[in-house]
């Protein structure tokens, strides 16, 4: 049975006024790391949702959700609970997502109001769009699943949908609004047009798979990085393994440098992305690593030796290829990701 115990800060807590906060460009702070909440089709609702009580217990403040996650409405009876034991709302930092078969003008808003009353809450901190494709998936499905209304990115339709986003914030439903897997390509399109402009975007970032170019466009548009997957995703759906993917924790130089500073890998890839200055959303259900991986984020620094030999050992290799999303027959996953700097033509 899992541990059910009201919540109440665990002895190894960190004091979450610690852990470092980045400041979006409405002036608001969000804390520098988050617990992910996607159990990658194989662990439970439950245990998710209560790694969410055991997280808060040890310091964390931001929780990463989504619908299509399948679990918000048990992630928010552990939210009730934590405001039950004193926890208040204004302390934590919750994003969710709106799923890719909810892009439809009429169907942005119930579907944020269906997050919101499965989490319990009045506002999020953060809504995203989960991906710039309205191309829908079943959760749990294989690499070759494909929705039969697939279409190309069309900007014109995204607007739609970001229009509905921008409401979501005039409404007071939610405080920020943001993407995820998107380019540049498709962010300069949006940053043209956008009456509210993404305050974050949600990208796989870890040791092996950097994206410098695309982070620094990020910053330089005020924009914060969020990274998913920064660990390398060790336990992703069989849908996004390849032969050629590799694994940041089990690479030699972090491996040293976990073994001088006499921890874990997980730990290096951690301290990494907080000193980079991205926001790392590692996921876990174990009681260690959720410490552990909140503990990276407030260690000393990596020294600028350190820092800069994993800087080097970059290797391009995106994990989350997104080949559910493909639109056509015959197309690589490498189309859903604009590689030559223009957008997809259909
Ligand atoms: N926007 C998007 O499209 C998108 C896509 C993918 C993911 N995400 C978000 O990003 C979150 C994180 O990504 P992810 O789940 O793919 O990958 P991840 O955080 O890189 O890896 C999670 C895996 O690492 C293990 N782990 C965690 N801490 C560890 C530690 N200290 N030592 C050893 N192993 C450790 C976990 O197992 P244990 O449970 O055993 O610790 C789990 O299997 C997701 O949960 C989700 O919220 C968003």
């Amino acid at each position: 049975m899992p541990d059910r115990k009201p919540w109440t800060a665990a002895a190894e807590a960190i004091d979450p006024a610690l852990v470092p906060r980045r400041r979006l460009y409405t002036g608001c702070l969000m804390p520098g790391i988050g617990l992910g909440t996607f159990g990658s089709d194989h662990v439970s609702h439950q245990a998710v949702a209560d790694a969410v009580i055991t997280a808060a217990a040890a310091g964390y403040r931001h929780f990463d959700c989504a619908s299509v996650y399948g679990n918000e409405a048990r992630i928010g009876s552990s939210f009730r609970e934590l405001f039950a034991s004193g926890l208040d709302r204004e302390q934590i930092w919750v994003t969710s997502k709106l799923w890719n078969d909810k892009h439809g003008e009429h169907d942005v808003i119930p579907a944020c109001q269906k997050s919101l009353s499965d989490l319990g809450l009045r506002y999020l901190d953060m809504y995203l769009v989960h991906w710039p494709f309205a191309n829908h998936h079943p959760p749990g499905c294989d690499v070759a699943s494909r929705s039969p209304h697939a279409q190309p990115y069309i900007h014109a339709n995204f607007m739609r949908t970001w229009r509905k986003m921008e409401e979501l914030v005039d409404r007071g439903l939610v405080r920020h609004i943001g993407t995820s897997n998107m380019t540049v390509a498709k962010l300069r399109l949006l940053l043209r047009d956008a009456r509210i402009k993404p305050a974050v975007n949600e990208m796989e970032m870890h040791p092996h798979f950097q994206q410098t170019e695309f982070f620094h466009f990020l910053l330089e548009n005020g924009i914060e990085p969020v990274a998913f997957s920064p660990l390398g995703s060790p336990a992703r759906p069989q849908r996004d393994r390849t032969p050629e993917d590799s694994a940041p924790i089990e690479d030699p130089v972090i491996v040293e440098i976990a073994r001088r500073h006499a921890t874990h890998p997980a730990s290096v890839c951690i301290q990494w992305a907080v000193q980079r200055g991205q926001t790392p959303i590692p996921f876990s259900v174990n009681r260690s690593h959720i410490v552990s991986n909140l503990q990276a984020a407030v260690a000393d620094p990596l020294t600028p030796e350190e820092f800069s030999a994993i800087e080097k050992i970059d290797r391009n290799c995106r994990l989350i290829k997104g080949q559910v999303f493909l639109w056509k027959e015959g197309q690589n996953w490498e189309d859903l990701w604009d590689l030559n700097g223009e957008i997809t033509p259909e």
